[in-house]
């Protein structure tokens, strides 16, 4: 039987196929996550490297519809474009109860030098204000799973300080870049089911403005590996019972319709973040 390799080892051999493919010791500084709806970002990158997560042993395998599985580097819109690396999907907690699962892909990323992380998520609406289609910038989150990804982890760092998760300058970046996005508090619940009316009116009382089943695990283990986070939200529905009594059953196809739907205006929204989060870095 062979064993199975430490997670620092899977971090170290992914790195290494990282160095063997593009020829560098070091990646780009700007590294974006890529949820429901906001693949079409993959299409705007310039000639790019890609490895298949199979590729990297301490990336996760993805069976969820609508994620690619691919790691890619490139240009955004060209070669004089902002250098970043793609991450086309993420595993989540829901389906196996890790919450831990994108710790590998994390770390790989910053041991690679990825210094901010940006993250992106499809989320249902608590304000009935923030209609679908709209997005939202994470201004902080609830983590209500009360799990967390840190729970192997040794030494003192383990006690990561969350009073800034999302980055104050990211989001003013991103804000004055696109002035139509509403900013506001992610919770995060583990799903598959969504709320029940009840549910979403306590996450209303809690102070939430988006619920989503994915996002707050990533977030924990890049700020615990040292990254700066920002994460946007595309609203794909209201939160179950705000649309009253006869609103359509939600589903997880509802949910991709949507996505599918808005996606296009959201990756345009993302580009034009990530422009100005790259001019905010070569200022720095
Ligand atoms: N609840 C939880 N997660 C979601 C939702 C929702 O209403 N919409 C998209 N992801």
């Amino acid at each position: 039987m062979t064993a199975s390799p430490s997670p620092d080892d899977a971090v170290a051999r992914s790195l290494a196929a990282l160095r063997a493919r593009s020829g560098r010791a070091r990646g780009p500084r700007l590294a974006v996550l890529l949820g429901t709806g906001w693949q079409g970002l993959a299409e705007r990158l310039h000639t790019p490297l890609a490895w298949g997560y199979d590729e990297l042993p301490a990336f996760p395998a993805l069976n969820v519809q609508g994620h690619a599985a691919q790691l890619l580097w490139g240009r955004l819109d060209g070669p004089q474009g902002p250098d970043l690396m793609l991450l086309c999907g993420r595993q989540h907690a829901y389906e196996h109860g890790n919450v831990a699962a994108m710790k590998g892909a994390i770390h790989t990323l910053a041991a690679w030098g990825v210094q901010v992380l940006v993250q992106t998520n499809a989320a249902g609406s608590l304000d009935p204000a923030m209609r679908p289609g709209a997005l939202m910038l994470a201004s902080d989150h609830l983590n209500l799973v009360q799990a967390s990804p840190l729970l192997h982890e040794s030494g003192t760092r383990r006690f990561v300080d969350l009073r800034e998760a999302y980055c104050a300058r990211l989001r003013q970046r991103a804000r004055a870049a696109v002035p139509a996005l509403h900013e506001g508090v992610y919770a995060w619940v583990l799903g598959p089911q969504f709320e029940t009316p009840a549910e979403i009116r306590m996450l209303q009382r809690l102070g939430a403005q988006a619920v989503g089943m994915s996002t707050v695990p990533e977030t924990i283990l890049a700020r615990h590996a040292g990254l700066r986070v920002l994460a946007l939200s595309l609203i794909t529905n209201m939160g179950c019972g705000l649309d009253g009594p006869t609103a359509a059953p939600l589903s997880h196809e509802h949910t991709l319709a949507a996505a599918q739907r808005d996606g296009q205006a959201a990756v345009q929204a993302l580009v034009q973040v990530l422009k100005a989060l790259a001019d905010d870095d070569a200022g720095a």
